[in-house]
C-alpha cells in the first residue's frame, strides 16, 4: 500500500460525501485504508458493509475512522424518521464499492436489493465506481464477465483489478486495484472538471497490432497505447460513453471506459466496424501494424542455417475503411512521423478523408513511442494547424477533446 504522501492526499475532497461499500471479499481489510484516505481528504465517508464484510472485517473500525454510523441493516435507521437507504444515497457526491464481490456485482447488475447495500446502490443516482477483487478464475468466468458489461453498458464505472498474487494462493487477476488508483478513480470522477462529453459516444482504437509468423513471433512497433488509453479515459472522465479497441498492450483498463481487446489488424478492423454505427466521434490513435507475413506458420519455425525470408503483404488499411464508411461521423487519426511531419500529415488527412489529425514527430526526445510525453500539432482539415509543447499525454488527451469539442462538435437538433 501507498503511503499518503504518495498518495497526494492534498487534495480536496471537502464537502463531498462518499458512499463507501464494503463486501464480503478477502481485500475487505484495505476497505479501512481507503475510508481513512478519502477522510484525510476532507470526505464525509458514510460506510455501508455487507453481512460477509462484517465477518471479515470489524464495522467499528469504519466507525472509529470516518465518525459516522456504519449501516449493515436495510431496516438500520441512524437519523430517526429517515430511510437511509433512500437518503444517503440522495446527499452522495458519489459511490464507491470497494472491494465488490462476484455476488454484489451480480446482485446489482440484476437488480436485486435484498440488503443495505444493494439497495442503496439502487437508488443512487450519483456515479457509481466498483472496484472488483475476487478469485482469478471467478473474475474471468463468463457469467461475471457478463454482469460487469452489463453494468458498464449501463453506464456505471469499474476500476479494473491488478493482477498477481491472490489471497487463495494463485496467481491472476482479481486482485482489488491499489489504493492510489482507487483514490485517482475517486477524485476524477469527484473532481473531473468538464462533463461536455455526456452523452457522446465515443470509439478510440489504440496501441499496436501484432501479426503471426508462427505461433510465437510477430510482426509489430514499439506502440505502449499510452495516448489512446489516455484518450479514452478523459474521454470517459468527461461523461462519454467510450469504447476502446486496444491491440495488446500492459495498460490496465481505463475506469468506465467499456475496451475490446484484439491482437491483428485484421481482428482491430473487424471490432471497430462492429462498434462504428453508434459511433459520434471516432479517435484512430492505434499504430496498426502496416504489413503482416502473407502465411502464418502452424508450427514453431526451426533455426536453420542461412537465410530466411519472409513474404509480407498489406494490413488493412483501418482508418481508410472508416473515412469510406464515417459519414457525418467526425474522425480523428493521428500520424507517427520521423520527416516531413506537416505534409505528411496533411497528405493522411485528405487520403483518409480525417476532420482532423494529430502529428507528432517520434525522432523528437519525449515524443517516442512508450514515452509518457508527447510533442504534437494538430492539423484541422480548415484552419490553422497548431503546435503544442511537450505535453503530458494525459494533457493532450484533453486538449484534444477540448479541441474536438470546441470546434469539430455540432450536438444533434
Ligand atoms: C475468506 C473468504 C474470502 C472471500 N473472498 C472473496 C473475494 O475476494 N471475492 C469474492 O467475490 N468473494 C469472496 N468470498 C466469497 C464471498 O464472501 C461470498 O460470495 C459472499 O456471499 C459475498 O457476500 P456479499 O457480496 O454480500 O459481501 C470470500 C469468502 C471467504 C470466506
Amino acid at each position: 500500500m501507498q503511503n499518503d504522501q504518495e498518495l497526494c492526499l492534498g487534495t480536496d475532497l471537502a464537502g463531498k460525501t462518499i458512499i463507501l461499500g464494503v463486501t464480503g471479499s478477502i481485500a475487505a481489510y484495505k476497505a479501512a485504508e481507503i475510508a481513512s484516505s478519502l477522510v484525510k481528504m476532507g470526505a464525509d465517508v458514510h460506510v455501508i458493509m455487507t453481512e460477509a464484510a462484517c465477518r471479515l472485517v470489524g464495522s467499528a473500525t469504519f466507525r472509529a475512522l470516518t465518525r459516522n454510523p456504519v449501516l449493515l441493516d436495510v431496516f438500520d435507521e441512524p437519523q430517526s424518521g429517515e430511510i437511509a437507504h433512500v437518503a444517503l444515497p440522495e446527499k452522495a457526491d458519489l459511490m464507491l464499492i470497494a472491494p465488490a464481490t462476484a455476488n454484489i456485482i451480480g446482485k446489482i447488475a440484476n437488480g436485486i436489493a435484498d440488503d443495505m447495500l444493494t439497495t442503496a446502490a439502487l437508488v443512487a443516482r450519483c456515479p457509481v465506481l466498483i472496484a472488483p477483487a475476487m478469485n482469478s478464475r471467478m473474475y474471468t468466468n463468463a457469467v461475471v464477465i457478463g454482469n460487469m458489461d452489463r453494468l458498464k453498458n449501463l453506464g456505471w464505472n469499474f476500476i479494473e483489478p491488478g493482477a498477481g498474487w491472490l489471497a487463495c494462493g494463485e496467481e491472476g487477476v482479481g486482485r482489488l486495484a491499489d489504493l492510489s488508483t482507487i483514490v485517482s478513480a475517486v477524485v476524477a470522477v469527484l473532481h473531473g472538471g468538464k462533463k461536455d462529453y455526456v452523452g457522446i459516444k465515443l470509439l478510440v482504437t489504440a496501441g499496436p497490432t501484432r501479426e503471426p509468423v508462427d505461433p510465437v513471433r510477430f510482426v509489430s512497433n514499439y506502440s505502449s497505447g499510452k495516448m489512446g488509453y489516455a484518450i479514452a479515459e478523459a474521454a470517459a472522465e468527461r461523461g462519454g460513453i467510450v469504447t476502446m479497441v486496444s491491440g495488446p498492450t500492459d495498460l490496465p483498463d481505463p475506469p468506465g471506459v467499456n475496451v475490446i481487446r484484439v491482437q491483428t489488424a485484421k481482428e482491430m478492423l473487424d471490432a471497430v466496424i462492429d462498434n462504428l454505427l453508434p459511433a459520434d466521434i471516432i479517435i484512430s490513435a492505434a499504430a496498426v501494424a502496416d504489413y503482416r507475413p502473407v502465411e502464418k506458420a502452424d508450427q514453431k519455425l526451426k533455426k536453420e542455417q542461412g537465410w530466411l525470408r519472409l513474404e509480407l503483404e498489406r494490413t488493412e488499411d483501418i482508418l481508410r475503411r472508416i473515412g469510406e464508411m464515417k459519414g457525418s461521423k467526425i474522425l480523428i487519426g493521428f500520424a507517427a512521423e520521423t520527416e516531413n511531419i506537416e505534409e505528411n500529415a496533411r497528405r493522411k488527412l485528405l487520403e483518409k478523408n480525417l476532420d482532423l489529425v494529430v502529428a507528432n514527430d517520434v525522432s523528437e526526445p519525449g515524443g517516442a513511442f512508450g514515452s509518457d510525453t508527447n510533442i504534437v500539432t494538430l492539423i484541422p482539415r480548415e484552419g490553422e494547424p497548431q503546435n503544442w509543447p511537450r505535453m503530458s499525454k494525459r494533457e493532450i488527451a484533453h486538449a484534444i477533446l477540448d479541441y474536438v469539442i470546441t470546434h469539430l462538435w455540432e450536438a444533434p437538433i
